[in-house]
């Protein structure tokens, strides 16, 4: 028997692969692309107080091995969120974890607060997982990785919106640091449950007949299989650093992609780009996961938690 479940802060998910916030929008745009209820969970698009359009086009382009994107956290605002999208999740079949953000502390502060008063309204059943604080936005002028890129503010806003939600707190990294290690603490320190990294780093692409820059916000963040070293690494040294578990992102596109991501010590994984390019590919890397345990005689997912043997 292999069981493919892991458990991580006091959670279950059903298996190590979810979908990646901002790639799956509220979960009911890709229902009938994948079976949702087949993954571990889904990380929603970002939530913040207000309704925002995100920036304006060209705010996508792809690249030989990965894509840019600016889309500037595009979303229909807490309320339209609580009203149409959150009763659709609560019944979705999956663990749903809500991905926050804002461009002051106070934004951070009113979306935890709603939703925490939201979930004494729901039945147990309906609950969310958790939520993701995104600390780590690199496509927002204020906000986003303002708060990500150095230990102090990153903790002022993670013990602040600790006094407001009492649920699972995930605090989701930016890669744009000299030590990651260090932000995983400071995190730890003020209270979150867990990490989830990375988020997309700054990368750029050049139109040469326009000369111009291929998204509006000139350089924008670079997500996909080029990234997947980098999120590796990262992931690696945070997971050393931290007794919270950690989630790994960035590019993730196979079964074996998501082992080496547990190896590093992952508790589970989610899938970004990839859905773009082929929507079930996160259904497809369960498994795969599952075949290469079978073929390896790897029992259990938990057993690859930080089982990499470094040199
Ligand atoms: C189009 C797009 C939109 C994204 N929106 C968000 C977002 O709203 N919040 C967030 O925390 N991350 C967002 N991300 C980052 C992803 O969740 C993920 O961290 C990143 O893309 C790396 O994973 P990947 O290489 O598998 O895509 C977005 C990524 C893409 C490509």
């Amino acid at each position: 028997m292999i069981r493919l479940s892991t458990r991580f802060a006091g959670l279950e998910l059903r298996n190590p692969v979810t979908l990646a916030s901002g790639t799956c929008g509220f979960g009911r745009e890709v229902a009938d692309l994948l079976p949702l209820q087949e993954l571990g969970g889904l990380f929603t698009k970002a939530v913040t107080p207000e309704a925002r359009l995100g920036n304006a086009m060209p705010r996508l382009a792809e690249t030989g091995h990965g894509l840019l994107n600016s889309i500037g956290l595009a979303n229909p605002g807490l309320d339209a969120f609580v009203e149409e999208k959150l009763p659709w999740l609560r019944a979705c079949g999956t663990r749903v974890f809500v991905n926050v953000a804002g461009r002051v502390a106070e934004d951070y502060e009113a979306v935890c607060l709603r939703l925490e008063q939201e979930e004494a309204l729901s039945p147990p059943f309906g609950r969310l997982a958790g939520l993701e604080l995104n600390v780590s936005c690199p496509n927002v002028k204020e906000g986003g990785i303002s708060f990500g890129a150095r230990p102090g503010p990153m903790a002022e806003l993670v013990g602040r919106v600790r006094r407001c939600w009492s649920g699972l707190l995930f605090v989701k990294l930016t890669p744009q640091v000299s030590d990651v290690g260090e932000m995983a603490r400071a995190a730890e320190g003020a209270g979150a449950d867990g990490l989830c990294l990375i988020n997309t780093i700054p990368g750029m692409s050049i139109d040469l007949k326009t000369r111009r820059p291929r998204t509006i916000t000139n350089t924008s963040g670079y997500s996909g299989p080029a990234i997947k070293p980098v999120a590796l690494a990262q992931v690696w040294q945070a997971a050393r650093a931290v007794s919270i578990p950690v989630v790994g992102i960035g590019g993730i596109q196979h079964g074996h992609d998501v082992v080496e991501f547990l190896l590093a010590g992952a508790h589970a994984v989610q899938v970004g780009t990839a859905s773009f390019a082929e929507p079930a590919r996160a259904r497809f890397m369960v498994d795969e996961l599952q075949e290469w345990m079978v073929k390896e005689g790897v029992e259990s997912v938990e057993e690859l938690v930080g089982a990499v043997r470094p040199w």
